[in-house]
């Protein structure tokens, strides 16, 4: 997926033409709010020559009591080719996929897997870092409710990177043993020698209250600066997924500094998402010779 995102960016800017999926239509479900991911993939899409249409849930029928279940197999009867879907539920995306009958692509769902913004995160460390193996990754914040955290500590183990959770107990869950990831409950031990520091937004919607008594607490013990940034590695680059809490999980110089690599992060979003619908809307014949070949398009 990686190497199809890397070769859809170079085409792009240079340019060059990219595979065109005509006459497809691809539903945008997005039930919880969103700016990068939403307007990233509506602009894979249009490089790809898909149509998109939009749902609003606010003024859908679901707002007369229809069912996610029905909604879903509305837009499936009314032959729309694929679905983008974000909801607040963890395993929304899996049960639409159960109904839709054509490709689901998760956007994030609850405080489960948001995997594109994995992908367009470890693109950006590939392409400043040179590679996965071996980095010492610090995700610093609210692990307990990031879907971030866990698509990335998921993709990042699994390409040899070591993954380190930091933050205060409140927010990392209660056991990780279900998840590839070491917890640090200091931020000097958690940050040492990291080759990136994975800064998570603090998700108040999805936070029980007594969570997180205080954001300015929090911000005292581990907002990343450039003085907490000493403890780690001396070219650490800095991420979050935004959107950013300013002056509470991030300070704006780090943040608007030359090791932050958010920037890149948004931009990088575009060309995994590109991939992945192309991937999705391609069939399992032609998903086997791309491996196999190597050809991306
Ligand atoms: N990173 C991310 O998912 O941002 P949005 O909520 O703005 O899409």
């Amino acid at each position: 997926m990686l190497e199809i995102a890397t070769d859809f960016k170079a085409r792009i800017i240079e340019g060059r033409p990219v595979p065109e999926l005509k006459k497809q239509v691809l539903g945008m479900l997005f039930f919880e709010d969103s700016t990068r991911t939403r307007i990233s993939f509506e602009q894979a899409a249009h490089y790809l020559g898909l149509k998109t249409t939009n749902f609003a849930p606010s003024s859908s029928s679901m707002n007369k009591g229809e069912t996610l279940k029905d909604t879903i197999l509305t837009l499936r009867y009314d032959r729309l080719n694929g679905l983008v879907m974000r909801h607040r539920r963890s395993g929304a995306a899996a049960l639409a996929a159960k109904f839709f009958e054509g490709p689901v692509i998760n956007a994030g769902d609850g405080s489960h897997e948001h995997p594109a913004q994995a992908l367009g995160d470890a693109l950006t460390i590939l392409e400043k870092k040179g590679h996965l193996s071996g980095l010492k990754v610090a995700i610093v914040g609210d692990v307990e409710h990031s879907r971030v955290a866990r698509s990335n500590a998921w993709l990042l183990s699994k390409a040899g990177a070591e993954v380190r959770f930091v933050g205060p107990r409140t927010l990392l869950p209660s056991s990780t043993a279900n998840l590839p990831g070491v917890p640090y409950y200091d931020l000097a031990s958690g940050l040492e020698g990291a080759d990136v520091v994975m800064c998570l937004r603090l998700q108040k919607e999805r936070m029980l209250e007594g969570d997180l008594c205080n954001p300015n607490e929090y911000a005292k013990q581990y907002q990343i600066n450039r003085t907490t940034l000493k403890y780690a590695g001396p070219d650490v680059l800095v991420m979050h997924p935004g959107p950013i809490n300013r002056g509470i999980e991030l300070d704006d110089l780090v943040a608007d500094g030359p090791l932050s690599a958010i920037a890149a992060q948004v931009e990088n979003s575009i060309f995994v998402r590109m991939a992945a619908i192309y991937w999705a809307f391609q069939d399992s014949k032609a998903k086997e010779k791309s491996k196999k070949e190597k050809i991306l398009v």
